[in-house]
């Protein structure tokens, strides 16, 4: 029987992460122009850099913006976004020395070509910027584990600069009564924040909805909230990759989708 991850750091340092995450990513993926029936290594890293356009151009990246990455696993992202766009900075952070350590040592040859490229151990609900800093935020697949995130929408407002965009990309739950089902087909701490996962599940803070996401990003003054539902290109595609590896709890992703418990959304806001 298989030991589910029961802390973050159990969550993304277990021995198949790099099969079922290759290339320095550590996402589900987007498979729209993918042959699902086929997926091979080269695809699935594909499949995680496609993710990444689908929020850099609903966030409008463009020449010269000064971006922030938060949370970025094993630092592939930001690396691949420096590739693509020529910026005039590009930060990636984590919670997580070890993956910053590990971004540093596996993308080093982008850290040498592309200069305005850098990464730091930071969390999200502290960023060590000054008011004012980023044209752009984004974070992908990150967001259900901060602590605190009105905190982060805060530090993302404060440091963004007015006309920023803030962008987030991640699953939510459809209604909070779901935390209880989807937790039983998926280890609960890569569902809600780790403070979260030992409170009763109709006392918890944590916004896991997007209803509950949209109305804290209008309470802390973002405007021009856009939310796009991807799930359709996200949930099967993973599935048929997690058949290929020995990962079998990570079936229960598409479960939760086919049950209508949790879905895959982008949302861009704009800071006034
Ligand atoms: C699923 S991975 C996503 C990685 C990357 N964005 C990608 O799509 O390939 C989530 C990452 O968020 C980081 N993380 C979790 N909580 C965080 C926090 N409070 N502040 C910063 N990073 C955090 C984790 O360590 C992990 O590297």
């Amino acid at each position: 029987m298989q030991v589910l991850p029961k802390t973050l750091d159990e969550l993304y340092a277990g021995e198949h992460i790099e099969s079922l995450f290759p290339g320095g990513f550590i996402n589900f993926g987007y498979y729209d122009g993918i042959d699902i029936s086929s997926i091979d290594w080269e695809a699935r890293i594909r499949s995680q850099e496609n993710l990444y356009n689908q929020i850099i151009s609903q966030i409008d990246l463009r020449a010269d913006d000064s971006v922030l990455e938060v949370g970025i696993g094993y630092g592939g992202g930001p690396a691949w976004v420096a590739r693509n766009n020529p910026l005039s900075k590009i930060v990636g952070i984590d919670i997580f020395e070890k993956h910053i350590k590990a971004a540093q040592r596996n993308f080093q040859h982008e850290l040498e070509t592309y200069p305005y490229l850098s990464y730091q151990q930071a969390v999200a609900e502290n960023i060590p910027f000054a008011d004012n800093t980023f044209n752009k935020i984004y974070t992908i697949e990150a967001f259900q584990h901060f602590v605190d995130q009105k905190k982060f929408i805060g530090e993302a407002f404060r440091t963004l600069k007015p006309g920023g965009k803030l962008g987030i990309s991640s699953f939510f739950l459809n209604k909070p009564q779901s935390l209880a089902q989807a937790a039983e087909l998926l280890p609960k701490i890569a569902l809600v924040p780790r403070e979260t996962e030992h409170q009763k599940d109709d006392k918890h803070e944590s916004l896991i909805t997007v209803g509950q996401l949209v109305e804290e990003l209008e309470a802390a003054d973002f405007y021009d909230i856009c939310v796009k539902n991807i799930g359709s290109h996200v949930w099967l595609g993973y599935d048929k990759w997690v058949a290929k590896t020995l990962v079998p709890w990570n079936h229960g992703w598409l479960k939760a989708y086919e049950q209508g418990l949790l879905d895959y959304y982008i949302i861009t806001v704009i800071k006034k």
